[in-house]
């Protein structure tokens, strides 16, 4: 096969800011924070590192070379990641032998003032230069000089659709699209990502394909806007409908913009025979006044529509969304109006998060004038009633029989499994039998709490 890495020229400079020890231990740990986007890209980073020659570690004990596969999207995100990387920094100040890697959101926003921060990182790869990984180690092996390779395309970071060493036995990540061109006024990753690119029908369904006869039962694709995906005079439905041929039992898309959420789509997720019941579609706010300072391009009631019209297509189907609370100059009635639409569309999931400023983001230049306790009062308030909501639609759930798509075991206790089923809930179930990881199961589902199912496998 021909290689896709050469349509990839090194264009950077190298960074001459020390010097490196040559890379013994070819044991590599990724550490990953974000989103699905970095959970597979982090995937691909491994494929890549064992087709050079490395292999996983066991633990971060026995690793040799560390990538941190960072997130920005929130302060929590980005703190999270430095308590890490200082960890990382003291463990080699004190002697241990690690190449340290940063790949992902920081990486691409922070690139070189990283590197002035942090001299002990050896080398930063940014979002478009995932496929890079193994050509930057080797030349920071060669050259001795840490590497900072941040350059963006205008091609998405395509790597060989084989590559990927998926850490899900029974659940495949294909990307199909990256980045965006929204600018939601409060968000980093059209900054960290670029502008959106779309990966060719034919190489989604090669490796959709590839994946199939690999047995997996479940694919899900991944795109920051993923039903704007468009090529080649084909777009979302195309993609979805083409899909729909290729031998898996389940298929599911994140993350979609309810803006270019149109009514055909909604109209196939009736028809289909693989997308499983479930959609997750971020609102943000039930504020039309917010929605429209957010830059959402969409109002509350355009939102509920869609849902309305996909609940008429798919009775059934297991929303979920997004929400930010304490964006600047969200006022007590716009919160209320956000409580209002998550009480009126009861929604089967909720990610809930206080508003964090971004740096290069629109309202980064606003003041962020709803305080810390405002937020968090708000946030538990959203969370409590999103609880009551979950409590009630799981209790309805009991008595009834889900397919399960098998997680593993669960760390509790034995002969008891985890899973999620089509409709994306976590359910732990009771085997007798030993139920295989990325193997569908049966099960009746006898007990119910906020966030998770219980119940027994049937046969
Ligand atoms: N592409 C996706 C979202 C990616 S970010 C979409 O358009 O929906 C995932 C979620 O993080 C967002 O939906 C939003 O709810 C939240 N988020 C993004 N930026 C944020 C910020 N600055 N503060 C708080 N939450 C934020
Ligand atoms: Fe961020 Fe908006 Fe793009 Fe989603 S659509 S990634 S929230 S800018
Ligand atoms: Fe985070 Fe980047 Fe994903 S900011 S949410 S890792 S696109």
């Amino acid at each position: 096969m021909v290689s896709l890495l050469q349509n990839h020229p090194i264009t950077e400079p190298l960074a001459i800011l020390g010097f490196l020890q040559p890379i013994v231990n070819k044991k590599f740990y990724i550490e990953t924070f974000g989103c699905q986007m970095n959970v597979h890209d982090s995937e691909k980073i491994a494929g890549i590192l064992y087709q050079s020659g490395y292999e996983r570690a066991e633990g971060e004990a026995d690793a040799g070379v560390f990538i941190i596969n960072t997130c920005s999207v929130r302060a929590r995100a980005e703190r999270k990641f430095h308590g890490y990387l200082a960890r990382l920094g003291r463990r080699k100040k004190d002697g241990a032998d690690i190449t340290i890697g940063i790949a992902g959101c920081v990486a691409q926003q922070e690139g070189n003032d990283l590197l002035a921060r942090n001299p002990f990182i050896d080398f930063i790869i940014g979002t478009h230069q995932v496929h890079a990984v193994a050509e930057v180690l080797k030349q920071i092996d060669e050259v001795r000089a840490p590497r900072v390779q941040t350059g963006m395309t205008t091609e998405i970071s395509e790597v060989e659709p084989f590559i990927a060493k998926r850490s899900h036995p029974g659940r495949a990540f294909i990307t199909v699209q990256e980045g965006c061109n929204k600018f939601c006024a409060f968000c980093v990753v059209p900054f960290t990502r670029g502008r959106e690119r779309c990966r060719t029908l034919e190489n989604i369904l090669i490796e959709a394909r590839y994946l199939a006869e690999q047995g997996y039962g479940e694919i899900q694709i991944l795109g920051q806007n993923v039903n704007c995906w468009a090529e080649g005079g084909n777009n979302f439905i195309d993609l979805l409908k083409s899909l729909d041929t290729i031998h898996v039992k389940w298929l599911r898309f994140v993350t979609s913009h309810p803006a270019h959420f149109t009514e055909q789509m909604v109209e196939w997720m009736g028809q289909s025979k693989k997308l499983c019941p479930q959609l997750h579609l971020p609102v943000q706010s039930g504020s039309n006044q917010v929605l429209e300072r957010m830059r959402r391009d969409y109002t509350c009631e355009q939102f509920l529509s869609i849902l309305s019209l996909l609940r008429r297509c798919r009775p059934g189907m297991a929303i979920s969304t997004d929400i930010i609370v304490g964006f600047p100059g969200e006022t007590d009635e716009d919160f209320a109006k956000t409580t209002e639409l998550c009480a009126e569309v009861g929604f089967d999931s909720m990610f809930s998060f206080a508003y964090s400023p971004r740096k290069y983001s629109l309202a980064n230049r606003w003041v962020d004038d709803v305080p810390v306790d405002v937020k968090r009062r708000r946030l538990m308030e959203l969370q409590a009633l999103q609880r009551q909501i979950q409590i009630e639609k799981h209790k309805n759930l009991i008595g009834d029989e889900l397919v399960v798509l098998i997680d593993g075991p669960s760390k509790k206790a034995t002969e008891i499994y985890s899973g999620h089923s089509g409709c994306n809930r976590v359910v732990n179930f009771i085997s007798a039998k030993i139920a295989a990881p990325g193997q569908f199961a049966r099960v009746r589902i006898t007990n119910s709490g906020p966030n998770s199912l219980f119940g027994k496998a049937i046969d």
